[in-house]
């Protein structure tokens, strides 16, 4: 029997925020995330310390995240693709770190203007320094389910990159269906992959992060469920995106996972009340439906 307690990981200042036209201000985006500190969240993902010619809407990830509230018992991770961007967190003050690779040669060049290999060596550099400096990371895989570039992706490869992530001293491994492709027989294969590199055999190493192009992801979260996972990313409102995967629309929305957990009678320890109330207010500032389910029927009542 696997354990009745969720956790999630709230991606909306960073997945959800970063493939916006609006530039959205700091002082925003530090509301964002300071509501976010008051729902039962422990996780929530700030902002990148990527080039901001590449990603122009997290060029103030200084400002954002030295100016959100720490609420003790919140981490506050930031992704980081180099040794500059580790640098640049480090002196912001970063505890917790995310470095991210692809199971997809093209992807990851187009994402992170390199390949797999060479990206791995980054990690590497990456994270001796990070531990020296006592902060965790966290590893994405993208396109488990699929790559916008090459179509289908090989369980083995998302495997071997998920190993050698893990070797390297990543905690967890997310494993992105970036694109929103996948169904829950292909996660299913994906996981059960999985478990040959997972060092309890039960996945304990391994979250999920849904888009939601298709309208699969809770399906495939669903599914998971029934194989172990407990670790889910979702975004604020549905918003989400990468530049890098044209088409690919926002993540799971956190309020429809949470509504789907609830129901399910799993713990999260997260108010879905005020997360719906976040929801509500930050589609407006961006000027956008919401794109939550469950966020829009709740509020209609
Ligand atoms: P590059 O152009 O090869 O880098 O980019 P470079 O080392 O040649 O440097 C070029 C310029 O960028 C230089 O500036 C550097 O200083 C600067 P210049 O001399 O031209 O003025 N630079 C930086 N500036 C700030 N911070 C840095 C940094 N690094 C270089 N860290 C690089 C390589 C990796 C930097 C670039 O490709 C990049 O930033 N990529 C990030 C793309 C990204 O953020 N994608 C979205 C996140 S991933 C995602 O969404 C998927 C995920 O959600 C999971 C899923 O859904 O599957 C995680
Ligand atoms: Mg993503």
């Amino acid at each position: 029997k696997f354990c009745d307690f969720v956790k999630i990981v709230e991606v909306g200042p960073r997945d959800g925020l970063q493939n916006e036209k609006k530039i959205l201000g700091h002082s925003i985006k530090i509301e964002l995330i300071n509501r976010l500190s008051m729902t039962g969240l422990k996780t929530i993902e700030t902002t990148s310390f990527v080039s901001p010619k590449w990603i122009p809407q997290m060029e103030d990830n200084v400002k954002v995240l030295q100016g959100i509230d720490k609420k003790s018992g919140v981490d506050y991770p930031v992704l980081v693709p180099n040794l500059k961007g580790l640098d640049n967190a480090i002196k912001a003050g970063a505890k917790e770190i995310a470095v991210f690779g692809a199971a997809s040669e093209s992807f990851s060049q187009k994402n992170i203007n390199c390949s797999i290999g060479e990206s791995i060596k980054r990690f590497k550099e990456i994270i001796i320094k990070a531990r020296e400096a006592k902060i965790k990371v966290r590893g994405y895989v993208s396109c488990i389910a699929g790559c916008p570039y090459e179509g289908d992706t090989k369980p083995s490869i998302i495997a071997n990159i998920s190993a050698s992530m893990l070797e390297l001293g990543c905690y967890e491994i997310s494993l992105g269906d970036t694109i929103g492709v996948g169904t829950p027989k292909k996660i299913i294969t994906v996981l059960n992959e999985m478990k040959n590199v997972s060092v309890s055999r039960k996945l304990q190493e391994f979250a999920i992060h849904c888009h939601n192009t298709y309208g699969q992801a809770l399906a495939n979260i669903y599914a998971s469920l029934d194989c172990g996972i407990r670790v889910f990313d979702s975004s604020i409102a549905g918003l989400g995106g990468c530049p890098y995967a044209a088409g690919a629309s926002g993540n799971v929305a956190t309020e429809d996972l949470l509504y789907l957990l609830h129901g399910e009678s799993l713990t999260t320890g997260v108010d879905l009340k005020k997360i719906i109330d976040i929801g509500d207010w930050i589609s407006k500032e961006l000027n956008k439906e919401n794109q939550s389910k469950v966020g829009v029927a709740l509020l209609a009542k």
